[in-house]
């Protein structure tokens, strides 16, 4: 499995000859890795709706013939929007297309879509599984802390894990710590943090705590990318 961290809370997966964008947030992100239309994807899965989630998910998903795949509500927004093809699931649901597997988990969030002046309700924020070729990303998606990721560790076979640390919206480092240790997959990505000033963390310092939990972390700069 190969991830490319995109900024904020966007990677680019690629694995079993399937490449899989969560979360893009490109336009206006001062930390974007590339331009939405140099994108190449066969899905677009979305955590919530929150704008520096959703940004680029439309335009990316059209410009690639792909669907959307996110929880009910907020893929029949993207559907009404002009979104080609959508698939929405919800918490704990499970689905496999074209190679390509999501699972969703609970997260610990809230979650709404800003269109102009209107706010739209936009389901459950949700975490992903993501299987490709063999092997399982786990996004935490936007979340804090919560005790059932023991669980999820314990029922899934998770070979990389990718939690926010920026704080103040999400889990900060020290909550993330001890999710990564209970969620127990050796590989970590911190996502969420250093895109503004104010969820700015120390991803090198991050990296270095997760050593006594026996994990690796990557924390990646926007654009760089890691083999798992
Ligand atoms: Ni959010
Ligand atoms: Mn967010």
């Amino acid at each position: 499995m190969h991830i490319t961290f995109l900024g904020h809370a966007g990677l680019l997966v690629e694995g079993g000859g399937r490449r899989v964008v969560i979360d893009p947030f490109l336009t206006g992100n001062p930390k974007a890795a590339m331009k939405p239309e140099d994108v190449k994807a066969d899905a677009v899965v979305l955590t919530h709706g929150h704008g520096d989630h959703i940004g680029d998910a439309l335009a990316i998903a059209n410009a690639n013939d792909c669907p959307i795949i996110a929880v009910v509500e907020l893929a029949g927004y993207f559907g009404r929007k002009g979104a080609k093809k959508t698939i929405g699931m919800n918490t704990g649901g499970s689905f496999e297309t074209n190679g390509i597997r999501v699972k969703f988990t609970q997260a610990f969030h809230s979650s709404s879509v800003q269109d102009g002046d209107q706010l739209f309700y936009a389901g459950q924020p949700q975490g992903v599984l993501l299987t490709l070729g063999g092997q399982t990303l786990y996004h935490a998606g936007d979340t804090a802390l919560f005790s059932d990721m023991k669980m999820i560790g314990e029922r899934h076979k998770i070979d990389v894990q990718a939690l926010p640390i920026g704080d103040f919206y999400t889990m900060g480092p020290d909550d993330a710590l001890d999710a990564a240790a209970w969620i127990g997959a050796k590989h970590v990505i911190p996502i969420h943090y250093n895109t503004f000033p104010g969820i700015a963390q120390d991803g090198a310092a991050f990296a270095a705590n997760l050593e006594a939990s026996g994990l690796k972390g990557h924390p990646l700069e926007p654009g760089q990318s890691v083999e798992i």
